[in-house]
C-alpha cells in the first residue's frame, strides 16, 4: 500500500533503504526489547519477504519522512500468526530509527494504516501485542485509541519459557470505536 499523512509516506521497501533499514534493525536500544538483532542478510531477507506478499495489502513496511527523504522506520500489518493466541486476527506494529523517536511518527504512521485498515479494507477490528515493558510502544497503542484487557494477556509462544521478554499485552481496536474518535476530531 502508498499513503501520504501529514509528515510521512507510507510505501513499499526500495533497494536504498536496505542501509538505514540495517542500521535501525542492529541498534541495541531500538531492538532492546526484541529477542535478537537483525543481520544485513536477515534484514534483507525480511524486505524481500514482504515486498513478494503485498498483494495481501497488507505487510510491515517502509516510512519515509517527505521533508528529508529519509527512512524513518517501519510500520504495518500483517495476519496474526496462528500460534498465536489472538489469531485470526490483523496486527499493526512498528519499529523507528532512535533519532525519530518524539516526533509522534510512530503514531502518524499507524493512523494512517488504521485509516488503509477499516476504511479501505473493511477489517472490523486491529490487535496489536508488545512486550509487557515496552511503555513506548504501549503508548502509542493508547495514543491510537486502542485498548487493553488484562484477560488477553499471554506468554508469546515462540519465547522460550522463563525469557523475560516473554510476558505480552494485547491490545484491540474496533472499527466502530476508530470511526467515532475520528468523527471527534
Ligand atoms: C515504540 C516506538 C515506535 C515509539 O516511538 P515514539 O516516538 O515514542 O512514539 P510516537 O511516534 O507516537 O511519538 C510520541 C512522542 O512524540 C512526542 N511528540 C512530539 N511531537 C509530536 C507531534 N507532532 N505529534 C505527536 N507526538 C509528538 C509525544 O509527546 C510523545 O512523547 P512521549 O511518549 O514522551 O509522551 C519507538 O520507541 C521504537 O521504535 N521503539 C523500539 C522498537 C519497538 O519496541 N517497537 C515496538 C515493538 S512491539
Amino acid at each position: 500500500m502508498r499513503a501520504e499523512t501529514e509528515r510521512l509516506i507510507l510505501r513499499p521497501w526500495e533497494d536504498r533503504d536496505l542501509d538505514p533499514f540495517f542500521a535501525l534493525n542492529s541498534d541495541p536500544e531500538v531492538m532492546r526489547f526484541f529477542p535478537a538483532l537483525y543481520t544485513r542478510e536477515e534484514t534483507a531477507a525480511y524486505m524481500a519477504r514482504v515486498s513478494a506478499a503485498v498483494d495481501s495489502g497488507l505487510g510491515f513496511q517502509a516510512v519515509e519522512e517527505k521533508a528529508s527523504g529519509d527512512l524513518v522506520g517501519v510500520v504495518g500489518m500483517a495476519e496474526v500468526k496462528p500460534e498465536m493466541p489472538s489469531a485470526p486476527a490483523v496486527e499493526i506494529g512498528w519499529r523507528l530509527a532512535k533519532h525519530h523517536w518524539g516526533k509522534g511518527y510512530a503514531s502518524e504512521a499507524a493512523n494512517g494504516w488504521l485509516v488503509y485498515g477499516f476504511e479501505t479494507l473493511g477489517l472490523p477490528e486491529i490487535v496489536a501485542f508488545t512486550f509487557v515493558g515496552n511503555q513506548p510502544s504501549r503508548r502509542v497503542m493508547e495514543r491510537l485509541g486502542m485498548t487493553r484487557d488484562p484477560a488477553d494477556d499471554f506468554d508469546h509462544p515462540s519465547i522460550a519459557a522463563g525469557h523475560p521478554l516473554r510476558p505480552h499485552v494485547l491490545y484491540r481496536l474496533k472499527a466502530d470505536a476508530f470511526s467515532q474518535r475520528a468523527a471527534q476530531g
